[in-house]
């Protein structure tokens, strides 16, 4: 679904990202963790064109991201991209702050949109919500809108950057419940989170970056395996 191949990124004479060789197949979902200022945002941004990449080359779906030609509406329609921020509009009720991308973007009629976003909310335990402004939500239920907002496009990938960072410790586990059954339903998705309960319940694979590399890349059993790499084991005791 994503291969990433031979990937760099300059931020003027700083090199953000170098030489990222990187798959995930349909359906996986990928825990990328790694220090502040590893990349992690950066390398999910180049994935839906939010940061131009200087070389190298990222497919989606087998489509070449900066090929010209792509409609990158289009692109970004198929990937959801979920942020430590909200960013829900905040004149608009948890109802309409889904159904405005569907009338807009995707020209449906209003009444189907709403019934859509009515089935969104419902799913994630929110109907009694549907007609209250974003203030009036706890930020966990602000996230969980974000996240169906994002569905609501019927997206084949999910990106988040730390969608939990921001929230109290009790809202927490909500957010990462949704993202569970959303991973259980077969999402492909690319999680950045220091949440490692997430990692050890619904990852298949995790990254770990460093300085703009991504220096270890496997399956969840080895990464959490007793044993793990010195990398590994320098990264999980930097956050415990
Ligand atoms: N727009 C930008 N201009 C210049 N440097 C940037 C920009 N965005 C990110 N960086 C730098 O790139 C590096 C990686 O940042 P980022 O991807 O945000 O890391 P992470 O998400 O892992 O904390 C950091 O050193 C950051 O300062
Ligand atoms: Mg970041």
């Amino acid at each position: 679904m994503i291969s990433i191949q031979s990937l760099n990124k300059d931020f003027g004479a700083f090199r953000a990202l170098s030489d990222i060789n990187a798959r995930v197949e349909k359906g996986e979902v990928v825990v990328l963790c790694g220090p502040s200022g590893s990349g992690k945002s950066t390398l999910l941004r180049t994935l839906n064109r939010l940061e131009p990449i200087t070389t190298g080359r990222i497919e989606i779906a087998g489509v070449d991201v900066n090929s010209r030609g792509v409609d990158i509406n289009k692109l970004r329609q198929k990937i959801g991209f979920v942020f430590q921020q909200y960013n829900l509009f905040p004149h608009l009720t948890a109802l309409d702050n889904i159904v405005i991308g569907l009338t807009k973007i995707l020209k449906m009629p209003r009444d189907e949109a709403t019934k859509r976003a009515m089935a969104l909310l419902e799913r994630v335990n929110l109907t009694r919500r549907a007609s209250n402004y974003p203030a009036q939500l706890s930020g966990g239920e602000q996230q969980r809108v974000a996240i169906v907002r994002s569905l609501a496009f019927q997206p084949e990938i999910m990106l988040f950057d730390e969608p939990t960072s921001a929230l109290d410790a009790e809202m927490i586990g909500e957010v990462l419940a949704l993202m569970r059954e959303l991973a259980a339903t077969g999402m492909t998705m690319m999680c950045v989170t220091h949440e490692m309960r997430f990692a050890r319940e619904a990852a298949d694979r995790v990254w770990l970056m460093e300085k703009g590399k991504i220096i270890v890349d496997t399956d969840k059993a080895a990464f959490f395996n007793s044993h793990p790499n010195e990398r590994v084991q320098r990264f999980l005791s930097s956050i415990n």
